[in-house]
């Protein structure tokens, strides 16, 4: 019985590890069993780039090799992590200094690094005359040398004709929700370019700087026209070479009005920030 038992055993063994030779699933097996150790790696922490890394690797399922690669890149994260937390802890000398250091800090208010707008954004808003909205959009190009402008109005008269500008000044609700855009002031022309000649202003879209106030968005890319559904949307795909979003000419904390054919406001907004860098 024993003896059989043995032998019985024997072939057993032997056949399994026949099949373990032949079954392709056996390497995958040994593999995951070598990728264990993978899941002892400290979990993400608050550190977002070592937060990564490590789902990158739990993402991509590394092979052993990439595992002796990635071992050492573990270990200089925890002593990182350790070394920080040691200063911080054994050092309560530094975070005096610190301590010395911040009432000088709020003296120097150029210091804090300020975020890069990217784009800027006019939330058009009805006024008493008209219930028109939509937005007037600014994106610098690539380059930042040049500006695209979007304008998608909704709420027009069905075919009629409108200009848009940039004016001076920001521009508030009254209290019945209707815009004030009275208060956008005059066009934004900060070249002084109707001054020249209030009364024979004509821009030339092809000279644009010379003949055209940096606000004048019509004169420069055409007027607004309606569709039949009182709506327009159009993406101006030449940039406006000389609109900034910020700097002396910028067009920031300013407003886009909108002008009905008569001149009349019948529509404004202030544009803001959008999306910083
Ligand atoms: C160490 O500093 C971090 C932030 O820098 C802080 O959140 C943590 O409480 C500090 N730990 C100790 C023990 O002071
Ligand atoms: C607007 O113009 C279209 C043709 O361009 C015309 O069919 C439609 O009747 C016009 N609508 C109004 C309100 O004038």
């Amino acid at each position: 019985m024993i003896g059989v038992s043995f032998s019985t055993l024997a072939i057993c063994l032997i056949a399994a590890l026949v099949l373990a030779a032949h079954q392709p699933s056996s390497a995958s097996i040994l593999k995951l069993n070598l990728d264990l150790p993978i899941s002892l790696f400290p979990t993400p922490g608050p550190d977002a780039d070592s937060g990564a890394e490590a789902s990158s690797i739990d993402r991509f399922g590394p092979s052993p090799n990439q595992w002796q690669m990635i071992a050492p890149d573990a270990n200089s994260m925890d002593t990182e992590a350790s070394t920080t937390t040691s200063t911080n802890e054994s050092s309560p000398v530094t975070s005096t200094t610190t301590a010395i250091d911040s009432p000088i800090l709020p003296t120097d208010t150029s210091s804090p690094p300020q975020p890069t707008v990217v784009s800027a954004f006019a939330n058009i808003h009805r006024t008493k005359y008209a219930s028109i909205h939509g937005f007037v959009s600014f994106v610098p190009s690539p380059a930042k040398q040049a500006t695209f402008i979007k304008i998608a109005l909704n709420g027009l008269v069905p075919n009629a004709t409108y200009k848009v500008h940039i004016h001076r000044n920001v521009v508030s609700s009254l209290s019945n929700s209707r815009w004030d855009c009275e208060q956008a002031d005059g066009h934004f022309d900060p070249l002084n370019i109707k001054a020249a000649g209030e009364l024979t202003y004509q821009c030339d879209p092809l000279r644009p700087k010379e003949t055209c106030e940096l606000g004048d968005i019509s004169g420069k890319f055409g007027d607004v026209v309606a569709t039949k559904y009182g709506s327009y949307i159009r993406l101006i795909d030449t940039p406006d070479p000389h609109l900034t979003l910020v700097g002396e000419f910028g067009v920031l904390q300013r407003s886009v009005v909108v002008h009905n054919k008569d001149g009349q406001r019948v529509a404004c907004g202030n544009i803001a920030p959008m999306a910083y860098a």
